[in-house]
């Protein structure tokens, strides 16, 4: 059964990353650098078997050996491009032009804010909204509304809040917006306010006190008007730093796919339909990064553009959005902290003729669903706007389509191929499959757990002698090389013999690992090992000599 996210604590999942060395904080001796983080040997060991999960599932063996839409193997290859490419790329893209979001700037505090997410930030990233939250006090007993102490209110208005957002009406006109608050939260127990009638309304007090509705998360002042802000960075190639040389960190991989395809087509043999696969870091700059690495400035995208006949793309758009979704259950993500959700009409680029997207409930946007991966019909979109910019011709000549020819050949079909893109986030979905693995019970000795799908853990097994003498770190020393041997391919197996074996389970557990195999009184007298399950915390014996095929059957290895 799955465990809804929103109850797991993201503080607690935070500290895990960190103190297992999944996650670090990049430059963190200095400071930290908002926006980017750094992979431990844990976390870069499973990044690394999400990555390999995607090329293996999408480019070695597509789709499982599963066929396609017209009844044939689905066709893969693998590309590899540069994060900078001619300016001229993204002029044809369009992200020079529009790749921007709308943005706020305060007038009190200099804070920038993006217009969209205005509300979403004040209610999940404000220090003032959560420090007025906390002035709540639980709800009595049989009621569901918590209450509001006017008094203490009062007093965080001339202390705390003044310091925090002095320019909050909520702060320099306490009594009025007090008032109301009061009189909502207190006074209606049958229909307690959500928590976006509460920001509502002390947006609405600021209308009235600054003219502008909208109070600025951080201080409370007023917010410019939305004004474009780029979210490309910028560097320069070459020995002058001038507009000549001005070059950009590519926001996403798909680019380069485009620009290459007629160099695929040209140089392979391979045949329409066919996808091309690109992975690798892309950069924005985030106005607001923030959700741990959810919101990044620096991530791993994940790319496959999918190219075929205009006449199949719906067939194919279908098929991809299906199978992306079925991929991520497989490697362990479940459900109902998964959803595919189809865009509505409004919501689609001019050029699309359908995009879904598959989205994971994490702790921080339950009970709403955050963007794991996007799957998105672009018909021949970006073919059409490089062969413009550049002038190279990158229509296809189809050899297998058009009329029967007296010879039993065909006679060809020449046309721009449609794209579907199915384009996943390896962070977030390195993210979402942490929050989902995570797992309290305490009822256990080691409370908190990670259930890691085994082909994503990124330990596979543990081997510990029971105690440090009697023969027994020496048995285990020889099968953890007998299995590292085996599984090393897979992110390998560990040896620990320090502190008390609680402790020991208890390391694995928080890392994922889902097998800890013990050498123990029985493995010296009747050569038989305890092999611990880290989900159910039970215990078998093994014979020695078939560990490493017990094992093999349970990775699915
Ligand atoms: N080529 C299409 C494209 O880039 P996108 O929806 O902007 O589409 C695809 O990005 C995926 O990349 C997203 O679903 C998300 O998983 C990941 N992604 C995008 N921006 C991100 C960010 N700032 N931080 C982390 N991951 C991000």
């Amino acid at each position: 059964m799955t465990q809804d996210s929103s109850k797991k604590p993201m503080d607690a999942i935070m500290a895990l990353c960190k103190r297992r060395g999944f996650i670090y904080q990049a430059s963190e001796i200095y400071g930290g650098i908002n926006g980017f983080w750094d992979y431990g040997p844990m976390g870069a060991q499973l990044k690394k078997n999400l990555r390999d999960a995607w090329w293996q599932d999408m480019i070695l063996r597509p789709c499982w050996g599963r066929n396609g839409p017209n009844g044939k193997p689905v066709r893969n290859v693998g590309l590899e491009t540069c994060i900078i490419q001619h300016p001229k790329v993204w002029e044809a893209s369009g992200h020079l032009a529009g790749f921007a979001d709308p943005m706020r700037k305060c007038a009190g505090c200099g804070h920038f804010v993006r217009a969209d997410q205005l509300w979403d930030t004040i209610v999940t990233a404000s220090e003032w909204f959560a420090s007025v939250i906390q002035e709540f006090d639980p709800a009595p007993e049989g009621t569901q509304t918590p209450r509001l102490n006017a008094e203490r209110l009062m007093k965080w208005a001339r202390t705390k809040g003044k310091r925090l957002a002095p320019n909050l009406a909520l702060v320099r006109n306490p009594e009025v917006t007090l008032s109301w608050l009061v009189t909502r939260v207190n006074g209606q127990p049958e229909s307690p306010p959500e928590i976006i009638e509460i920001v509502r309304h002390l947006a609405t007090e600021q209308l009235n006190v600054t003219g502008l509705q909208d109070p600025c998360p951080r201080c409370g002042a007023v917010l410019g008007e939305p004004a474009p802000f780029k979210l490309m960075f910028e560097t320069f190639a070459g020995l002058t730093q001038t507009e000549d040389n001005k070059v950009y960190l590519r926001p996403e991989t798909a680019q380069g796919v485009f620009v290459q395809f007629k160099n695929v087509a040209d140089t392979t043999r391979i045949k329409m339909p066919f996808g091309i696969g690109n992975t690798g870091r892309s950069f924005r700059n985030e106005i607001t990064p923030r959700n741990f690495t959810f919101r990044s400035r620096e991530f791993e995208q994940a790319e496959l553009e999918f190219f075929c006949h205009p006449d199949e793309s719906l067939d194919w758009y279908k098929f991809w959005r299906d199978f992306r979704m079925e991929w991520w259950k497989e490697i362990g993500l479940a459900g109902e902290n998964l959803i595919l959700r189809e865009h509505e009409k409004d919501e689609l680029s001019h050029y699309s003729q359908g995009t879904s997207d598959v989205e994971y409930r994490f702790p921080f946007t339950s009970p709403g669903f955050g963007e794991l991966e996007g799957i998105a019909h672009r018909g021949n979109y970006d073919l059409t706007q490089h062969q413009k910019v550049s002038g190279a011709k990158l229509d296809f000549f189809d050899t297998d389509r058009g009329e029967i020819l007296p010879n039993g050949g065909k006679k060809g079909e020449r046309y721009l191929p449609h794209c579907i893109e199915p384009a996943a986030g390896l962070d977030r979905g390195a993210l979402a499959l942490i929050c989902e693995g995570y797992t309290r019970d305490d009822s256990r000795a080691s409370p908190e757990f990670l259930k890691l799908h085994p082909r994503i853990a990124p330990v596979k097994a543990a081997v510990f002698p029971l105690v440090a003498k009697d023969g027994m770190p020496e048995v285990a020393e020889k099968l953890h090389a007998e299995l590292s041997d085996k599984f090393w391919k897979l992110g390998g197996v560990e040896m620990d013999e320090k502190q008390s074996i609680g402790k020991r389970y208890a390391r694995m557990d928080e890392i994922g690992t889902p097998f800890c195999i013990t050498i123990d009184g029985d493995t010296m007298a009747v050569q038989t090992v305890t092999v611990r399950d880290r989900d159910t915390a039970t215990q078998q014996k093994v014979s020695l000599d078939k560990v490493g095929a017990f094992l093999s059957e349970k990775l699915g290895v």
